[in-house]
């Protein structure tokens, strides 16, 4: 089946079979590999997107679900060549080890710092809870996030 959305201010199209996910379509059909592929079963956040503004893991999303509508990933949040305030503060924390929860992390903190700039500790924990990290500890991670908030 086709499908058209919109990705990243962008109308896209793409060719789906009915059980395909949207992660599978981001990365597989519109060349969109940021969102990474981790445990396909909403448990790691690696695949975090948003969808229509809402974060979701773009696993447990149908791809025929996300026709007619806005998805927004990892790639969109660079603009003009320059790192997103929060990409920035990852790598200036050094929280990104392996990098493989990453993208799924700073799409899940963008979204936070979007809807509560200044977010307490609690609430970022609990905001990044469905965001898996073997490599950090966490720390560096909460530490970026306290960076981009400052900023
Ligand atoms: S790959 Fe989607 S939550 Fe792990
Ligand atoms: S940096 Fe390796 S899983 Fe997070």
């Amino acid at each position: 089946m086709k499908i058209s959305l919109v990705v990243n201010g962008e109308q896209r199209e793409a060719d789906v079979w009915a059980g395909e996910s949207l992660l599978f379509a981001l990365r597989e059909h519109l060349a969109l590999p940021g969102s990474k592929n981790a445990c396909e079963q909403g448990e790691c956040g690696s695949c975090s997107v948003l969808l229509d503004g809402e974060l979701v893991c773009a696993c447990l999303v149908l791809a025929a679900q996300a026709d007619g509508h806005e998805v927004a990933t990892v790639e969109g949040l660079a603009e003009d060549g320059r790192l997103h305030p929060v990409q920035e503060a990852f790598a200036e924390t050094g929280a990104v080890q392996c990098g493989f929860c990453t993208p799924g992390l700073v799409v899940a903190t963008a979204a936070l710092l979007e809807a509560n700039p200044d977010p307490s500790e609690d609430e970022i924990r609990e905001a990044l809870s469905g965001n898996l990290c073997r490599c950090t500890g966490y720390v560096k991670i909460f530490d970026a996030v306290k960076l981009a908030a400052s900023r």
